[in-house]
């Protein structure tokens, strides 16, 4: 059995933060997405990617080159444009052989990894298996509508009025009739070939299609509440581990994760937490279901509930609460009580300001 994992598409949804990088590699506790699922795909004891790339490749190659790191044997497979789920099966054709294969999408999320359903998928070997979640806004999604006995009976892709709050998660399991199925079907109206389209022809050819609810799920739907939701179960996950230096007047509390290269001077961390690599935490506190990133400075503040992204800073302050911040970015005090705002602001930036 192999993967193919889709790496491609531009992130416009949780803008700004995916205007510059690839959707795929959102850090949840400081890790990449993408990095999840690479490993969820070896625990589940496959070792042959084949990594759907398209615009962002150069990012995407640099931070999983040959896949060695999580134990895979990665081969890139660029996709010229965006041409749909079906389009990044049709052009793997070579690649996958006549394997039985998972398709991951890159930037979902599934807490718990998919060697259940690997298993699953291998002793009963349906033609094709679909994971299916409840979610608030299906019409984001491919939607699934299910007979009495909870079999597929329709799939429809991002519907106006959906039949169900039953969402395609973007792990699927195919053995190779998919690949009749990505031939046979035509673009949607998105001018796209949507794998969703494709189940829905093997449903019509009475093909064996099955379907596992599943919970603890994520998606990068442009909500920050739930990219910090995400990040707060994945922490709460952890175990404590301090490679990093905290000095004496210092205290980390229940599980805190200071990597290696990052210093704790003067400052109370209360778990869960994780400190990147080069960062400096000074005079502050960083409070519970934060990550801070690699090489970032933290002083005489105080950071709670937060996504930090490297290479930024935040001196002086007071608290920051329920927040995403982006790469690069600099926060500091307004010299005094400011008569007017001064912004440098990149598109579509979100900014709250108290008048
Ligand atoms: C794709 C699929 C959709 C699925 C979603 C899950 O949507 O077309 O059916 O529910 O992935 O991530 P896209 O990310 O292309 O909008």
């Amino acid at each position: 059995m192999k993967a193919l994992v889709l790496s491609g598409g531009a992130g416009t949804r949780l803008r700004p933060i995916t205007h510059t990088s690839a959707k795929q590699l959102v850090p949840v506790a400081n890790k990449a997405v993408l990095f999840y699922g690479l490993e969820s795909i070896a625990e589940a004891g496959i070792t042959d990617v084949g990594m759907i790339v398209g615009d962002t490749a150069a990012e995407i190659e640099e931070a999983v080159g040959d896949g060695s790191q999580f134990g895979l044997k990665v081969t890139y497979i660029p996709q010229e444009r965006p041409l749909g789920l079906a389009h990044a099966v049709l052009i793997a054709r070579d690649y996958l052989g006549d394997d039985d294969f998972v398709m991951y999408l890159g930037d979902n999320f599934i807490v718990g990894g998919i060697t259940g359903l690997v298993d699953e998928f291998r002793s009963n070997r349906p033609d094709a298996q679909i994971l299916l979640t409840r979610v608030a806004d299906p019409r984001a999604f491919g939607v699934a509508e299910l007979d009495p006995s909870g079999q597929v009976i329709g799939l429809e892709e991002k519907p106006d009025r959906p039949k169900s709050d039953l969402a395609l998660v973007g792990v699927y399991l195919f053995t190779p009739l998919i690949h009749d199925a990505v031939r046979a079907i035509e673009p949607s109206w998105r001018g796209e070939l949507e794998i969703t389209h494709a189940i829905q022809h093997l449903i019509d050819s009475r093909a064996d299609v099955r379907c596992t609810v599943i919970t603890g799920y994520w998606k990068d739907t442009g909500n920050v509440g739930d990219m910090l939701e995400v990040n707060r179960m994945v922490l709460e996950g952890m175990d404590r581990r301090i490679d990093g230096e905290v000095d004496a007047a210092s205290e980390t509390i229940g599980r805190v994760v200071v990597e290696e290269g990052a210093r704790i001077i003067d400052s109370r961390i209360v778990g869960p937490a994780v400190i990147g690599s080069g960062t400096v935490i000074r005079n502050s506190y960083v409070g519970p279901f934060t990550s801070i990133a690699e090489n970032c400075r933290v002083t005489d503040s105080e950071v709670e509930f937060s996504i930090v992204l490297r290479d930024s800073s935040i001196q002086g302050v007071g608290r920051i609460e329920s927040s995403l911040i982006g790469r690069h970015v600099e926060v500091t005090p307004a010299p005094s009580v400011p008569s007017a705002h001064r912004l440098v602001l990149g598109d579509h930036s979100k900014v709250q300001i108290t008048s």
